[in-house]
């Protein structure tokens, strides 16, 4: 069979990973693609990559990406929101499927790209964007497909339950922290995202949208952040028992989805008070299965790589059917009910 080309936009944290990652693991990823996965053109602006671009072509123009026809895949890893967008929805046009780990940009914007993916028959999928190594898109749209799901609450945010971990355990400073968390690749570029909630309100809003079949609406949520939460608030809550985890919860109820995103008191022996560090961790409850917890690394270079590569491998097995399975990777489809998402 013909080898599956990928065109990677961006080598930065994540970027930087997944060309390690393809490359390191090509023997077993053509193994369980049936099929080659080669990296057939990169995009990037960087001097230094912390990737060996050696013997790949590379473009300083991601749009030669979006228009190169011997790519299949684009891997939008670029970030932010407006040439994002151009780069994806031209990929799309151009008949190319695509992977990104952007979850600010599928949050807010992604209703549009999937009505473009849709009506070009190609697949935009996304697993990167949510808890970062943790497959937990998969879980909700494959792995509970037959349940009926009542809530998902879950930490979200590796930087946040960073920084409020070493906060607790080690008496650091909150700046301190965030230093750390952004060296080492955890934090978003800006790091306002982190801290005041929004990147967990974007996650939140993408799983609750997989999980009750709804459209994405990010800006129906209630989003506080870590910001205000000082170490005499964690030393009181210690005290009485309890933790203090930053949480993004959806649930369904009689008026509609419920969305938010917040600093909560849990009680330190129940599992969820004990996700430390940069691990995420989701709890889904639904009808056929009781209760299910995810716990993963939520942020960091190879983690998120593992869920890209996943997407691409994804792709690449049902290039050759597409047809069979128009959206096998989007549980977006027309069908969606356009429930309302409550503002609390
Ligand atoms: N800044 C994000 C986090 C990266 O800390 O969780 C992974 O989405």
């Amino acid at each position: 069979m013909k080898p599956v080309k990928v065109g990677i936009c961006g080598l930065g944290t994540v970027g930087g990973g997944t060309f390690n990652v393809l490359t390191r693991n090509t023997d077993s990823i053509t193994a369980r693609t049936g099929r080659q996965v080669i990296i057939e053109q990169v995009a990037t602006r960087r001097g230094n990559p912390a990737c060996d671009t050696s013997q790949t072509p590379v473009t300083t123009d991601i749009f030669d990406v979006a228009q190169n026809p011997d790519i299949d895949i684009l891997v939008e890893l670029i970030g932010g929101y407006d040439v994002a967008k151009d780069l994806i929805l031209t990929a799309i046009n151009n008949g190319k499927h695509v992977v990104t780990a952007n979850k600010a940009l599928i949050a807010e914007h992604g209703n549009e790209i999937f009505k473009a993916a849709r009506e070009n028959n190609v697949i935009v999928a996304y697993e990167a964007a949510v808890a970062g190594g943790i497959p937990v898109i998969k879980t909700l749209r494959e792995g509970l497909a037959a349940n009926d799901i009542n809530w998902l609450a879950g930490i979200i945010n590796g930087t946040g339950n960073f920084i409020l971990t070493e906060m607790g355990d080690k008496n650091r400073p909150f700046e301190d922290v965030l230093q750390e968390a952004q060296e080492l690749g955890y934090a978003e570029a800006d790091p306002t995202f982190d801290v005041e909630g929004i990147d967990a309100c974007h996650k939140l809003t993408i799983m609750a949208s997989i999980a009750f079949g709804i459209p994405l609406q990010f800006n129906k949520a209630f989003t506080e952040g870590i910001s205000q939460v000082t170490p005499g608030d964690i030393q009181y809550a210690e005290d009485f028992g309890y933790r203090i985890k930053h949480l993004g919860i959806s649930r369904k109820t009689e008026q509609g989805i419920e969305l938010r995103v917040h600093p909560a008191l849990i009680p330190a022996d129940r599992p969820m008070a004990n996700i430390n560090g940069v691990l995420n961790s989701v709890v889904i409850n639904a009808d056929a299965i009781g209760e299910t917890m995810l716990v993963g690394p939520g942020a960091g270079s190879e983690p998120t790589a593992s869920s890209v590569v996943a997407d691409i491998i994804d792709i690449a097995r049902n290039l050759e059917t597409p047809a069979s399975m128009p959206f096998p990777l989007g549980f977006h489809s027309d069908s969606m009910q356009p429930t309302e998402v409550l503002s609390v």
